[in-house]
């Protein structure tokens, strides 16, 4: 390679890394796109010009076909199913590292690691890695993608033995990939690979739903060190420095959202906390206990005469697309010189800074939109807290049921707010499945209906 090359390199990472950094907040996370969509540029570029690559049609084949596929996906793509959709595509990072480590093997002379029978043992660990970790990658995210898609039960899937029959199978993987790095046996490969393929699917079958997008973030980062190890194979500083980067960035990712969840990462991989027995799903109020309800008028009502509001979007805004309602909701509230900001859960929806994305698509001004530490104390002091859509995040369970799966996770105190406005379809729970005891509250008054649609009369309510 040559040292332009190097050096092209070595700007497309800086860039990769200040995407990065610009992608660590929504005011700057444009720009973070555009810095990742120029340093892929000149990466692809730069590789197309290194002498070992002579078919340009192929690859201008390969581009051109995953290119509409991936433009087509991305313009039907709901929100929602963003989760699913990065599953799908980790799946096939992983199956791409598998597939590079199988061509070095059968035609070592092409990637210049040696000849058929006497490859470098250095060579020989590196593509057995990618090949091990891009399977388990691979397997793990279709049973991901499976489970989110609702194809498959998002129940966990469990079975007497599981974690010492994983055991022994990892185990087998390691003994298998030293004898073939000692004997370079294509069979020993394959054993190896399909071992890592059955892993990966045993590995994520017992994960619950609601613990699947740890997960996801979780096969992301493999898929980075899985594409890490085959930049070794491959002698590629870009793929090495690429992949790393995003196996980190998975990895903190996953101890980010464990955290805002109050699990820890073992947990999550051998736990069992999307099999909730408690929800509701008859969407018909959970016991006999009485609740208040009005209209979208008896809201505009109240948020008329109030002088602060706080509003705290989750996934039910998302599922609406309520976020445009909202804003407009905000905007005639501020117009009456009420002060109204936004809490921001860590985990509300289903995907890292979700409402973030949802809100910055209506222009939400950034300075309104305040995360879960910044405001959580500011709800005793406000009027009126209007959630809409959120369930778990806003649970006083999470504080003072020990007994509670979402015990110790933090929360949003809006039950300290004077009045509190609950938007929801029904009494039904939420992704973890069990009651919320905010409903019940003497300062609760639930607004049932779709986000969008309620929302909607209410601004027509608030205008009139
Ligand atoms: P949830 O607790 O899932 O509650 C969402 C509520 O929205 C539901 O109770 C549902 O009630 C309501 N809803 C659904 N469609 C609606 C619509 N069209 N209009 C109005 N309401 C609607 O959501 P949350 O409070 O955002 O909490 C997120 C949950 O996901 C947490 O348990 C979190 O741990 C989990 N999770 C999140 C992430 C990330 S990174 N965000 C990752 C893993 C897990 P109805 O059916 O009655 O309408």
């Amino acid at each position: 390679m040559s040292d332009y090359a190097y050096l092209l390199y070595l700007l497309s990472s800086v860039l990769f890394i200040l995407a990065l950094k610009g992608l660590s907040s929504p005011e700057s996370a444009r720009r973070g796109n555009v810095y990742g969509m120029v340093g892929m540029v000149i990466a692809i570029g730069t590789t197309l010009t290194l002498p070992v690559v002579t078919n340009y049609m192929l690859i201008a084949l390969g581009i051109a076909i995953g290119g509409a596929v991936g433009i087509s996906i991305a313009r039907k793509i709901q929100m929602t199913a963003m989760p699913q959709l990065v599953a799908a595509f980790h799946s096939l990072v992983g199956l791409a590292a598998v597939l590079i480590a199988a061509g070095a093997l059968w035609s070592p002379e092409s990637y210049g690691i040696g000849n058929s029978g006497s490859i470098k043992p250095g060579s020989l660990i590196e593509l057995s890695l990618g090949a091990v970790i891009g399977a388990i990658t691979f397997s793990g995210s279709v049973i991901a993608f499976a489970k989110l898609q609702g194809i498959m039960s998002g129940k966990p899937l469990r079975f007497a033995g599981q974690h010492m029959i994983n055991a022994c199978i990892g185990i087998g993987i390691v003994v298998v990939l030293f004898m073939f790095c000692f004997s370079e046996s294509k069979m020993l490969f394959i054993v190896m690979t399909a071992a890592a393929f059955a892993l990966g699917f045993l590995l994520i079958v017992p994960i619950g739903g609601a613990d699947m997008p740890v997960v996801v973030s979780m096969l992301n980062s493999y898929s980075g060190w899985a594409a890490s190890g085959i930049g070794f194979t491959l002698g590629n500083p870009l793929l090495i420095i690429t992949g790393a980067l995003v196996g980190s960035s998975g990895a903190i990712l996953s101890y980010i959202m464990c955290k805002a969840m109050n699990r820890s990462i073992i947990n999550v991989i051998f736990g069992g906390f999307g099999d909730s027995a408690a929800v509701d799903a008859s969407g018909g109020p959970a016991n006999d206990k009485p609740i208040k309800s009005g209209s979208p008028e008896d809201a505009a009502f109240l948020l008329k005469n109030s002088s602060s509001v706080i509003i705290v979007p989750g996934y039910g805004m998302a599922v609406a697309q309520a976020q445009h309602a909202v804003r407009e909701m905000a905007q005639a509230l501020e117009k009456e010189g009420i002060k109204v900001r936004y809490a921001i859960h860590p985990v509300a929806g289903r995907m890292p800074g979700h409402m973030n994305v949802l809100l910055a698509e209506a222009n939400v001004p950034y300075d309104s939109v305040q995360e879960l530490e910044e405001i959580n104390n500011d709800f005793a002091t406000t009027d009126v807290a209007f959630v809409i859509g959120a369930n778990d995040v806003t649970n006083p369970a999470a504080k003072n049921n020990p007994q509670s799966p979402i015990y110790g996770m933090p929360v949003l105190d809006v039950a300290n707010a004077k009045t509190v406005i609950f938007n929801k379809r029904s009494m039904a729970a939420g992704y973890a499945g069990i009651e919320n005891e905010l409903f019940f509250q003497d300062n609760t008054m639930m607004l049932f209906g779709d986000a969008k649609k309620v929302t909607e009369e209410l601004v027509k309510a608030l205008k009139a």
